[in-house]
């Protein structure tokens, strides 16, 4: 169907309060995998590109961008590439130049005031382009790209408030905001919590702005609705089915027989496991078919 921006699946989804996925696709099996599963449901799909886990050479990340871009234009249902986690304005210029249609700047680790300046400046930079912006306050913390065994923690000094929410939004124009309420990236440690509550709030606070809630893997499907219901209408997901891409190949290497396996084996196989958990998640949010909007 199209390559489009973030903002416009977004706002739909905030008018009409569902949320839509966004799954890895900094390697291409895991940008495949993501597509087919958008278009066997017939539902919009948000494409995580983080530049620390494509390869970070000029060439390879022209290369990536330019068969990611050409993989949206070719699918059946809107497809949004998202910088997932910018680390700087300059990573958000790049980004934009290499033809992604949202940019996330993640100054989350920053005093307030200075998250707010490079926000507004990633802002500036990317509505006269068409590119829509996300950003995060409060701390979703963990470990991003790459889950432990153990676990990480949730920290609750580091959750959002409304007072912060509705500040940062007015300074920044910003077009969808990432709120700390009881999530980590990768595994948790112990059994996740969301503050519910707190959601609320912020929903209340910011109005029509979409919200956005990172380390979404692990939750339940009581939780995912829950936080739907509440303001949520991005939801992110990286480790659960890179897990299943990564458990595909294992099962694979531990029948090895005779014949020995290869990496185009991995790749190959992987992709109907990570598929099908796509497919999970998108069915646990009930994300619409396009056919109704
Ligand atoms: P998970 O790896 O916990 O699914 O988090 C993904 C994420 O938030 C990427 O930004």
């Amino acid at each position: 169907m199209a390559l489009v921006t973030m903002k416009e699946i977004l706002q739909h989804a905030e008018k009409n309060t569902y949320a839509v996925g966004a799954y890895a696709g900094s390697d291409l099996i895991s940008a495949i995998a993501a597509i087919k599963a958008a278009e066997e449901t017939k539902t919009p799909i948000i494409l995580l590109e983080e530049f620390s886990l494509v390869f970070d050479d000029d060439i390879s990340l022209e290369l990536h961008f330019a068969a990611i871009n050409a993989m949206a234009e070719a699918a059946h249902v809107p497809v949004a590439t998202v910088l997932d986690h910018g680390v700087s304005y300059e990573d958000c210029v790049r980004a934009i130049r290499l033809g992604c249609t949202s940019v996330m700047y993640d100054g989350s680790s920053l005093p307030m005031e200075e998250n707010i300046r490079i926000t507004k400046a990633v802002v500036e930079a990317a509505h006269p382009a068409g590119v829509s912006v996300e950003a995060e306050i409060g701390h979703v913390g963990g470990d991003e790209g790459g889950a432990t065994a153990s676990g990480a923690e949730v920290d609750e000094s580091q959750y959002s408030t409304p007072e912060e929410a509705v500040y940062f939004a007015e300074q920044t124009g910003v077009d969808a905001l990432a709120v700390a309420i009881g999530t980590v990236h990768g595994t948790f440690k112990g059994t996740p919590k969301l503050d519910i509550n707190r959601l609320q709030e912020i929903k209340k606070a910011v109005g029509t702005l979409p919200l956005v809630l990172h380390g979404g893997s692990g939750l339940s499907v009581e939780q995912f609705r829950l936080a739907i219901a509440n303001g949520i209408n991005k939801i992110n997901i990286f480790t659960s089915s890179e897990r299943a891409g990564a458990l595909s190949a294992k099962k694979l290497l531990d029948n090895e027989g005779e014949y020995l396996v290869t990496f185009d084996q991995i790749a190959r196989d992987a992709i109907p496991d990570m598929q099908k958990d796509v497919m999970r998640h998108i069915e646990m949010f009930q994300t619409p078919s396009i056919m109704n909007f």
